[in-house]
């Protein structure tokens, strides 16, 4: 294995000296900006979350900034990256490293497992980038490569898998760089060996890649298929006043979106009609509170949108009233709200307002 381990490397490396992309983490080993940027790439692909990062580290150059931020304005920096918690956590660590460890971050991987939002990813990619620990990273673009050069195909996603890639990330790795070596991995992964078509003609492996040689690269890697995606049902009242006031409310209850804002919302078992919600408890109660004068469907077909476990079936009422309420915000300071893409698509679209 040695020997072999070596070829790999030294193979994949040079490869990375070539074909990296200039990007502005791979210009730094500030452990901030690279936590930073891996929290944003486990959301996102490197194109989309560019803009983000820029973002991120200009308005809070450093932790901080980002620490003595409310945690609205970090939220809707986040707006559109999803899973909401990623960036809660981002915020909460950052005063914790801010306050209780004056701004140092741990330099280990065992210590910045220790941080909450910090797995086993995050710690490795920290701990070899920035203080040269041999860590090995292990995401999505990682188990494709080796599950191809090697020809394995234990699914990923299984306790067997999880624990078999990892080790056999961590006897590759290049000890004496083991920053580059992870990035090179997965940049490998993300702009050579893909998903899908991936060019093996010109691979640099091509000579020794298992898959490749069992004509197996199109099945690898091998993913259980545990979840089971629920549908959910959404009616929102988008619910404005004469004075084109508009009621907002923030999520606070735990599970998706929490602290995010949205329309008030009645969810139900299936996609019902005026007549059935009419008959809700829950509607007879918003429609007191705000004194309903119209109601309409803004869109008959619901608009499926698609998180990872669950499909929200989207229908919104346009509801109209006379009376003002101390919940509504003016129309035109909506856009300074995190809300759910979903909600931001609604917002752009009806009011026509870039959120
Ligand atoms: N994907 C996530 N983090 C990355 C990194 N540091 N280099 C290449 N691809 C990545």
């Amino acid at each position: 294995m040695p020997n072999s381990t070596t070829h790999f490397s030294k193979i994949l490396i040079l490869w990375y000296i070539d074909h990296k992309r200039e990007l502005p983490w791979r210009l730094t080993k500030d452990p901030y900006a690279i936590w930073l940027s891996e929290i944003i790439l486990q959301q996102t692909k490197v194109a989309q979350g560019l803009p983000y990062y820029n973002v991120f580290v200009s308005t809070f150059p450093t932790i901080h900034d980002l620490a003595n931020a409310p945690e609205e304005k970090v939220l809707k920096l986040w707006q559109g990256l999803g899973y909401y918690s990623r960036a809660r956590n981002l915020h909460f660590t950052s005063k914790y490293i801010s306050k209780d460890l004056k701004g140092i971050f741990p330099t280990s991987f065992k210590e910045l497992l220790k941080l909450k939002g910090v797995g086993d990813y995050t710690a490795s990619a920290i701990a070899s980038i920035c203080f040269n620990e041999a860590a090995a990273v292990v995401d999505g673009n990682v188990y494709r490569v080796l599950a191809r050069f090697f020809g394995i195909s234990t699914p990923i996603n299984s306790t067997q898998g999880i624990k078999e890639f990892k080790s056999l990330a961590q006897q590759l790795i290049d000890s004496s760089q083991p920053g580059t070596f992870n990035q090179a991995i997965m940049e490998f992964g993300a702009r050579h060996c893909t998903p899908k078509n991936p060019d093996c003609t010109s691979c640099i492996f091509n000579d020794k890649c298992v898959a490749l040689q069992k004509k197996t690269v199109a099945d690898l890697p091998v993913k259980l298929k545990k979840t089971i995606v629920k549908k959910w049902y959404f009616n929102y009242f988008i619910i404005q006043s004469e004075g084109e006031n508009i009621i907002l409310q923030q999520r606070t209850k735990k599970g998706i979106w929490q602290q995010l804002y949205e329309f008030p919302l009645i969810e139900t078992d299936k996609e019902i009609g005026l007549d059935q919600l009419q008959q809700l408890e829950e509607y007879k109660e918003l429609s007191k509170t705000h004194s309903f004068s119209s109601i309409r469907l803004y869109n008959e077909k619901s608009i499926i949108h698609k998180l990872s476990h669950r499909h929200l079936h989207t229908r919104f009422w346009v509801v109209e009233t006379k009376t003002n309420s101390v919940m509504e915000i003016p129309l035109a300071s909506i856009t300074k709200y995190p809300v759910p893409t979903l909600i931001e698509n609604f917002i752009t679209s009806y009011f026509d307002l870039k959120v």
